[in-house]
């Protein structure tokens, strides 16, 4: 008997320590080459790894709503299989990148200039948040849903970049993905216990998915 729950207890812990080994390598997939180039680019040199198309970020003032600069594989053919990719963003007082996830990547948000509110929230349902200063560094776990907004009454506009732990983190916006995806309206209705004409005027302000 007692050798019995020794194997038990010695099944379960081999398969703990392959769940746990799984989890370390959830993440792009390694690649067998220093980098991967796309069947229509010939000629790689130094223009190959760099993306200049931020250049021009700042230029023509501040815009009135959230500006979000995707450098991911989509946009950098170069970050193929390097398990890294940017976004730059740039807020106006008052306003929100509404909840989202980025189901493949961990992120990592660097204010560069000014003061913003961040929150997640993890899978017990408990809210973190923290008010952000210029120099600061915030981790939204992986997978988590989170946020991030501007005080209607800060007056400086805010500039943050968030790393990623993929190439191709992807985002899941949270208001989006719900209200704007053809759910049925009985669904969503009888999901936040209300009617459907609350749940029209919800989608109603809001713009298709992104991609
Ligand atoms: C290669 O193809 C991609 C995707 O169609 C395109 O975005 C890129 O500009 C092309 N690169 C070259 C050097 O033609
Ligand atoms: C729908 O719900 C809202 C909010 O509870 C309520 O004000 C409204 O009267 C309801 N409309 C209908 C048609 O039941």
């Amino acid at each position: 008997m007692a050798s019995k729950t020794f194997t038990m207890k010695f099944f379960s812990l081999l398969i703990s320590s392959f769940a746990i080994i799984q989890m370390a390598m959830a993440g792009d997939p390694d690649i067998l080459t220093d980098f991967i180039v796309p069947p229509n680019v010939t000629n790689v040199d130094g223009n190959f790894f760099t993306f200049t198309g931020l250049r021009d970020l700042f230029k023509g003032g501040p815009s009135t709503t959230l500006k979000v600069s995707k450098v991911s594989l989509a946009e950098f053919s170069a970050l193929n299989g390097q398990s890294v990719s940017y976004t730059v963003l740039g807020y106006l007082a008052g306003t929100t990148n509404p909840p989202h996830i980025h189901p493949r990547a961990s992120e990592l948000l660097f204010v560069v200039g000014g003061t913003l509110q961040v929150g997640f929230v993890d899978t017990t349902n408990k809210l973190f948040t923290q008010t952000l200063q210029t120099g600061d560094i915030f981790v939204f776990p992986k997978g988590l849903v989170h946020f991030q907004y501007i005080n209607a009454d800060a007056q400086i506009p805010v500039v943050a970049i968030a790393a990623f732990g993929s190439a191709n983190a992807g985002t899941v916006s949270i208001p989006n993905t719900l209200f704007t995806t053809g759910i049925d309206d009985v669904v969503l209705a009888k999901s936040f216990k209300t009617n459907t004409t609350t749940i029209e005027a919800l989608l109603a302000g809001l713009a298709p998915p992104m991609p």
